[in-house]
């Protein structure tokens, strides 16, 4: 991308609408003031509730041996028409956006083998599973493109023992293996590279990885056609169709990072679900499941259907990030940080046939304040229901026997101050965190002014949230917490393998600004 190209892009951010306001804010103990700019492009208009919701498919394995099921995903350019008429060059597993889904079983190995045709580095994280530190997607276990024999730049680790990584550079290819000893969840894969995940995973690098097991076949929960995989993004676009993304360097070579305006997270002006804008998807009246899952870089969501069934309570939520609720939790809403998956039944035959329904999402305006409709069908026969027993209780948490408690600050990623955790940006060879391999430890999480907190390896339940209970859909087992403002503690339980992993934000944005730190289990 020519130096002309950029300027003229950096024009147009300028002329896309800059918003400033002042805010008072607490640095380490003194109080300044600093200006909170977010910066704005728009995309061209596309007409809402146009185009069917498609469902990713369904990856089939190469071949299964020893009982483990073994997957090739190749990471490919490719072109898709997202926005009518006008295609946008994507990077895709298996040249899909989202990526194909890969189907797991609890107790059942899986090995992904990735082949990375593209021009720059990547690395595979599956968020949300208990992954041995070599598989995990470590984000400087870089995979070089195919024929790449070194790769120039930034936080290139140098070798198996160097600079931080914990797995190295693999040159091509690498075989990812998932021991899925873990019970069945919404998971998902995306893209990890240092420095530039941000821009990886909105070009298209992230699918779902669903992890099945008995104990929930074996409930009457909603299925087939009726499980509905919801991977929630927004981007920007360009006129001719391309994605709009204010990197530094476009080519995602060598200088990580966004455009000043964008710091705080690149929120575009057009939802995406399963990488259609603003789809319709047809319902019978039926019980759905839906998985949701955020997979936008930095953008939260408040969704609520609309209308909503008559006496409300219409999304039963079932699961949390990390597997079936003990009971069901009904709400009117669900508050969706990025990186978060809430598992939810909607029941449609509460809704008169012919009603359309609208997936709003209350904390946006204008065209974001809307992701999804259900046109809803006839009521029709539906042998599935929501038991009153979902998963097993969690044993109950006792603070007396955690085994220490630690405090993560995130500071910062707005108004050009630096994305801090305890006033430290990322270091690859600092560990910051030691912890005991198969103990419980609480962790107060503070955050200014809002990010979505994300561990790896461990999960979590939520304690309490600004010293008062968890709120409704804390429920459950999670590894990743929207935090907005104030303190977050959490029990994490450090089960596994032994190794080094990270907890970041999943602003992708403020966790490519190294708000991120290295935490060690023995
Ligand atoms: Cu979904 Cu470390 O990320
Ligand atoms: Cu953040």
């Amino acid at each position: 991308m020519s130096d002309r190209v950029s300027r003229r892009r950096l024009l147009r951010w300028g002329l896309g609408g800059i918003t400033g306001v002042a805010l008072p804010t607490a640095v380490g103990g003194a109080v300044g003031v600093r200006l909170a700019v977010t910066a704005t492009h728009r995309s061209p208009s596309v007409p809402r509730f146009a185009v069917p919701l498609p469902i990713p498919p369904v990856l089939r394995p190469v071949s299964t041996e020893d009982g483990t099921d073994r997957y090739e995903v190749r990471q490919l350019p490719a072109e898709v028409e997202i926005l009518p008429g006008r295609p946008t060059p994507i990077w895709g597993y298996e040249g899909v956006f989202p990526g194909p889904t890969i189907e797991a079983r609890s107790g059942r190995p899986v090995a992904v083998r990735h082949h990375n045709h593209l021009t720059v580095p990547t690395v595979v994280h599956l968020h949300g599973g208990v992954t041995p530190p070599d598989s995990d997607g470590y984000p400087l276990d870089l995979v070089l493109p195919v024929g790449q024999h070194r790769w120039p730049g930034h936080h290139v680790p140098t070798g198996p023992s160097g600079h931080g990584g914990t797995a190295g550079v693999a040159h091509g290819a690498r075989t990812y293996r998932y021991p899925n000893q873990q019970p069945a969840a919404t998971l998902w894969y995306h893209d990890h590279r240092m420095d530039f995940t941000g821009p990886q995973v909105y070009r298209g690098l992230a699918g779902f990885y669903l992890l099945r097991d008995d104990a929930e076949e074996n409930l009457p929960l909603p299925r087939g056609e009726r499980e509905l995989p919801l991977m929630i993004t927004d981007r920007f676009f360009n006129e001719d169709g391309s994605f709009f993304y204010p990197s530094l360097d476009p080519d995602l070579r060598e200088r990580p990072g966004v455009h000043a305006l964008f710091a705080d997270g690149v929120r575009g002006d057009t939802i995406l679900v399963n990488g259609a804008p603003w789809p319709f998807v047809r319902v019978d009246g039926a019980r759905y499941r839906l998985r949701i899952l955020n997979a936008s870089n930095a953008r939260s969501y408040d969704l609520h259907l609309d209308p909503p069934p008559p006496g409300g309570g219409g999304l039963v939520q079932i699961g949390s990030d990390v597997g079936l609720l003990p009971r069901p939790v009904s709400h009117d809403s669900l508050y969706v940080g990025a990186g978060e998956r809430y598992d939810v039944i909607v029941d449609f035959s509460r809704y008169p046939a012919g009603t359309s329904v609208v997936f709003g999402n209350r904390s946006g305006a204008g065209p974001t304040a809307e992701v999804l409709r259900f046109d809803v069908g006839t009521r029709v026969a539906d042998d599935s229901a929501i038991p009153e027993r979902l998963g097993p209780d969690p044993e109950p948490f006792d603070e007396s026997q955690a085994a220490t408690t630690r405090t993560f600050r995130f500071l910062g990623g707005q108004g050009g101050l630096p994305a801090t955790i305890n006033l430290r940006t990322f270091q690859p060879d600092r560990v910051d965190a030691r912890a005991r391999l198969g103990s419980t430890e609480i962790w107060r999480i503070t955050v200014d002014p809002e990010h979505p907190f994300h561990l790896h390896l461990g999960h979590f339940r939520v304690i309490d949230r600004n010293g008062s209970p968890p709120d409704p859909q804390d429920t459950g087992w999670k590894d990743t917490v929207q935090i907005r403002g104030g303190e977050v503690r959490i029990a994490v339980r450090l089960t596994g393998y032994p190794g080094r992993y990270v907890l970041h934000c999943h602003n992708l944005e403020h966790g490519d600004m190294m708000m991120m730190a290295n935490y060690e289990v023995a």
